[in-house]
């Protein structure tokens, strides 16, 4: 499987058979100027909540791609009404897609759209793709919620918010991984703006003390999973 960064918490996780996209926001993010939206393709967009720095290009790459957007109701009500089609609405609970499951999981966060709408409940997914079960925890600061994941599954990777301020820091995260049972984490919503700024060696050692890894690739860099 590939995992492919776009900035702040957008990635492409890429099957041999499907293309994954989660919480578009590239065009309004200047780290990822070097990002070209029409060039990107998606069979899943996955909507953690309603906040501009996760859905900025949703509804533009739901109509480009004419990908299925899995988000929560009130997430996928909006959509609707700016034409967007393919939908599969899903809240705290888990279903078998033909190419594995999803379970929505809960992220101790807000959600308000960007026109001002009930976004819901913000959330998390955990996906079983491949063979393999990887967590993205969506905007969430640490919470007890998480131990529970411990017990549901083997994660193979956990995709964490390690910003701060208006998410979990890395220390959070590192506790966060060792509520998950995880040792393979990819950082995200960090840098993007100066208030979530990290060190980002120091990131990586505070996880490597915890006998864990912290991959943080570059904006536009694929690595294997
Ligand atoms: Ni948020
Ligand atoms: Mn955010």
């Amino acid at each position: 499987m590939k995992y492919t960064y776009y900035g702040q918490s957008c990635f492409l996780l890429e099957t041999a058979t499907k293309k994954f996209l989660f919480d578009p926001f590239i065009s309004q993010n200047p780290l990822a100027s070097d990002i070209d939206i029409t060039k990107i393709e998606a069979d899943y967009i996955l909507v953690s909540h309603g906040h501009g720095d996760h859905v900025a290009d949703l509804v533009t790459l739901a109509k480009q791609t004419k990908a299925t957007v899995i988000a929560i109701p009130e997430i996928i009500g909006w959509l609707s009404k700016q034409g967007v089609e393919n939908v599969h609405p899903m809240n705290f609970g888990r279903y078998k897609f033909d190419f594995g499951t999803v379970r929505m999981v809960w992220a101790t966060h807000t959600s308000g759209l960007p026109d001002g709408s009930y976004g819901g409940n913000p959330a998390g997914f955990v996906l079983e793709l491949d063979g393999k079960q990887i967590y993205f925890a969506g905007d969430t600061g640490l919470t007890i919620e998480m131990k529970l994941l411990a017990e549901l599954y083997q994660l193979d990777y956990a995709i964490l918010p390690i910003g701060g301020n208006y998410t979990m820091d890395v220390d959070d995260a590192v506790i966060a991984a060792n509520y998950i049972n995880c040792d393979q984490i990819i950082g995200v919503h960090y840098n993007t703006f100066p208030v979530i700024a990290i060190n980002m060696l120091g990131a990586i050692d505070s996880f490597r003390r915890a006998q864990k890894t912290l991959l943080l690739p570059k904006i536009g860099e694929t690595i294997t999973l």
